[in-house]
Formats: structure tokens, C-alpha cells, sequence
């Protein structure tokens, strides 16, 4: 049939765990590699599979790649000329992220044909901030039933102004403006912590960017560009799902290889949920009594609390002391995980964008389906949340982001096993 995870209730979680890098920022530094030739080497590159569908991608336009170490991705990219503009439809279907491939493609190869991304189960996900910025930067689109043609014989930098600070048309921009002549100026762009890790890759490749983390960044096109070295940025949001885990079953966890600083407004609110975190050397130690408490939170572009987040929130929460109100301003699709929370008895009302969470005292296993990445986190929290045993199909999306979520959950003491069934 298929693999699940079978979860059983956790009556708390101790234990320290090493975090993976993030996953939003490896696909788009795996993509910046394209920028140069040569042989790249990216540290602390997670184990999940959008990473491996990339380097599908990767291999099938020209650039091989392969692990030197655990964590460890070399990949070697061929001259302009040696590199396909046509990277496979069924695997750029597969990750939403692989939209990013068009600003470095254009850039060194000065086309690209996309299939139209796929990705997350959370409404529709335009790219018309994508196609703005690219086509002021001189690429012109043309738009087929199943894919897109871009082509941009040169590049030319331009003043870019975004109508929301989208994550990745900012990735996408700067891809493209660093190899683009003369200046590009984004104003209202993304100030992720992935946005500036990307810029940290990029300048060490000679990349001229100032400004990355606010929402003015100024790029100065350069000629050429040398392969990177790069440690990937810890990933924050499965950083929050441990920390919702422990949130909702007590106990003490400390997480080694996340910045506490950009996490800060989450922490904020997971404080005023009963859940403490201070930061020490390299990470951050967090504590929590066996139930959370209520509190009202709502989803913003950073530094305000991740939409990505925002599941495992509401997981924490339905067994939480009182009634929380959690607003979603990002994605109008982001909810049909509700219904399999409540599945497992969450007692949850959504009305628009918002969601109305009673917090229960225990949930009550059940068998539950994940439908997107962190809809199925969501549920792995709610399960160790949960009186007897439950089950959790598709897994296959949680593994897309998550290296090793089973063994680091059993290291923490929880009862959760991956199974054939
Ligand atoms: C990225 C993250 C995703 C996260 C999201 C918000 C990656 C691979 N994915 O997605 O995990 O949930 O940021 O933090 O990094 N929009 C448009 N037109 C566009 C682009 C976006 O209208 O061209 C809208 C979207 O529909 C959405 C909002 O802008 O309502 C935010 O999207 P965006 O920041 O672009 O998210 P992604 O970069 O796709």
C-alpha cells in the first residue's frame, strides 16, 4: 500500500538535536549555482527529497551533482554554452521552488521553457510578481498550456518595485540582477532569512549586493561569477516544529544550529503560549509545562510569524487552556489540513481566514492523511498530542522537508515509527 508514520501519545519530549539546514534555502542555492562554472560545494544540505528532485534537475539541464558527505552536495556546472534551457516538465512539476530556476537560467543561458510549477495543496499560487520583475529586467514571457517560454538576450538592471514582498520572485530578481548590467534596486522585497543567506552565497561569489534582509536591496551586475562554498542556513521552520511538539507535550529540548534571532516574533508568541526559549551559543534551549496555553496569532511576510508555521501552530493550540484565534494573510487555500486535525478531535471553526481553536485537553488518535509538508508536521504534532495510537498517511509530502523527523522525534522520547503497510 503504502509507508506511514505511526504515532503514539508523548507524555513529554527531553532531549538536544542538531538542525537541519533549510530547505527553502538550499533549492535556491542549488539553483544559484547555475551562475557559475566550476565545481560547488554547499554544507549542511538537508536529506529530503525536494533536494534529491533538484538534483534530478540539475543532472538532466548539465550539472551533476553528488554527496561528498552526509551533508555534503558537490555539484559540478558545465560552461553557458554546455547547460539545457529545458529542464524535465515532470520534475519541475514536482517542486513549487523550481520557479527560481528561471532568473539564473536567463542569466547565463538567456532562456529557459518551465512547466508551469507544482508544489504545496494550498490554493493558487500566481507568479505574476516573478514574471514583473523578470520582464523590467529585459526577459520576455510567453505563456502555453502546461509551460512557459522565457527568453532575454541581455539583461538590463531596473528599478523593481514589488506589489508584496513575494520570497521567491525576490530570489528569482536577484538570480537574474546579478549578472544583469548595471544596478537593480528592489524595493518591498522579501526579508527572509533565506533571502539573505542566498545573498551571502552570491556575494561570495563575487556577487555585488547590499541590502539583503531589509526590503531595499541594491544589486550592481558583475561579469563573472566563481562556484560557491556555502553552509546552509538553519531551517527555522522545522526549527517550529519541535518547538510546537514540545509546546504541546511539555518538556525540555535544546536545538543546536538556528539563530534565535530569526525566529524572534514566533518565540514571542510561543512564549505567551507557556513555551520558553532563550537562545544559547549556536542555538536555543526551550521549555514548556505538559499544556500550552491560548493565544492569538497571525500569519505575516517576515519578520512577522511564517505562514509556514502556521499549521503546527494550530496543532499546538487545540490542546491548549482557552481560545486562540489564528489568522492566515498569505495563501487563501491553507486549511485543509483543519479537517483532519479535527479528526483527531481538535475543536476547530474556520471562518474566511481565520480559525477559531478550543483547546481540548488531550486529542484521541485517529487515521489521518497529510496533504502538504506542513499540514503533515501539523499532524505529527497533534498526533504525540493525542491518547492512543495514530496513523499518518501520505508521508511522502513531509518527507519533501524533513531530514530525519522519525529518528530525532525517538531521540526525544516520542513513540513514532515509519511502517509499510
Ligand atoms: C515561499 C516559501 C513557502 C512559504 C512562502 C511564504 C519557498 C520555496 N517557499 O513561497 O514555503 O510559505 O514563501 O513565506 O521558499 N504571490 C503573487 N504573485 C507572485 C508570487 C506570490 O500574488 O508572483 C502571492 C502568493 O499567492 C501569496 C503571497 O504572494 O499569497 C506570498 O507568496 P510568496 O512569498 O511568493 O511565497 P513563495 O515564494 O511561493
Amino acid at each position: 500500500m503504502g509507508r506511514i508514520y505511526r504515532v503514539g501519545y508523548a507524555s513529554a519530549l527531553d532531549g538536544s538535536l542538531k538542525l537541519q539546514g533549510a530547505k527553502n534555502s538550499v533549492l535556491k542555492l542549488m539553483a544559484a549555482t547555475l551562475l557559475a562554472a566550476g565545481v560547488h560545494r554547499l554544507q549542511n544540505v538537508p536529506r529530503i527529497s525536494d533536494v534529491e528532485v533538484m538534483r534530478e534537475i540539475l543532472a538532466a539541464i548539465g550539472a551533476p551533482s553528488s554527496w561528498s558527505g552526509r551533508h555534503e552536495l558537490e555539484i559540478t556546472v558545465p560552461a553557458a554554452d554546455e547547460l539545457s534551457p529545458y529542464p524535465p516538465v515532470d520534475l519541475v512539476k514536482r517542486i513549487r521552488a523550481s520557479i527560481v530556476l528561471t532568473g539564473p537560467l536567463l542569466a547565463v543561458v538567456g532562456r529557459a521553457r518551465l512547466a508551469n510549477p507544482g508544489g504545496d495543496d494550498f490554493g493558487t499560487r500566481p507568479i505574476d510578481i516573478h514574471e514583473d520583475a523578470l520582464t523590467r529586467l529585459g526577459a520576455s514571457f510567453e505563456h502555453f498550456n502546461t509551460y512557459m517560454e522565457v527568453k532575454a538576450p541581455h539583461l538590463e538592471g531596473a528599478d523593481l518595485v514589488f506589489e508584496f514582498p513575494s520570497h521567491t520572485a525576490t530570489d528569482n530578481a536577484i538570480m537574474a540582477a546579478v549578472r544583469a548590467r548595471g544596478t537593480t534596486v528592489i524595493e518591498n522585497a522579501a526579508r527572509e532569512p533565506e533571502v539573505v543567506d542566498l545573498a551571502a552565497a552570491l556575494s561570495s561569489m563575487g556577487a555585488r549586493i547590499q541590502g539583503a534582509g531589509t526590503s531595499r536591496i541594491v544589486i550592481e551586475g558583475v561579469d563573472r561569477l566563481s562556484p560557491m562554498n556555502h553552509s546552509v542556513v538553519g531551517d527555522r521552520v522545522v526549527a517550529a516544529t519541535y518547538l510546537t511538539a514540545l509546546g504541546m507535550v511539555g518538556g525540555r529540548l535544546e536545538l543546536a544550529g538556528i539563530d534565535f534571532s530569526i525566529m524572534e516574533i514566533l518565540i514571542r508568541k510561543l512564549e505567551a503560549c507557556g513555551v520558553s526559549v532563550r537562545p544559547v551559543p549556536g542555538g536555543l534551549v526551550a521549555e514548556a509545562g505538559p499544556r500550552p496555553l491560548a493565544a492569538d496569532i497571525q500569519t505575516l511576510p517576515y519578520p512577522g510569524v511564517a505562514t509556514d508555521y502556521k499549521p503546527m501552530l494550530v496543532a499546538m493550540l487545540s490542546r491548549a487552556q482557552g481560545v486562540s484565534v489564528v489568522s492566515e494573510n498569505l495563501f487563501s487555500g491553507r486549511f485543509r489540513y483543519l479537517d483532519e486535525l479535527r479528526r483527531l478531535g481538535a475543536d476547530l471553526i474556520s471562518e474566511g481566514h481565520h480559525v477559531v481553536v478550543r483547546g481540548v485537553p488531550k486529542l484521541v488518535g485517529g487515521r489521518v492523511q497529510a496533504y502538504d509538508i506542513r499540514a503533515g508536521a501539523a499532524l505529527v504534532v497533534g498526533a504525540l498530542g493525542a491518547e492512543n495510537e495514530t496513523v499518518i498517511t501520505g508521508i511522502e509530502h513531509i518527507e519533501r522537508g524533513y531530514d530525519g523527523l522519525v529518528e530525532n522525534l525517538v531521540a526525544l522520547g516520542a513513540g513514532i515509527s515509519v511502517e509499510e503497510e
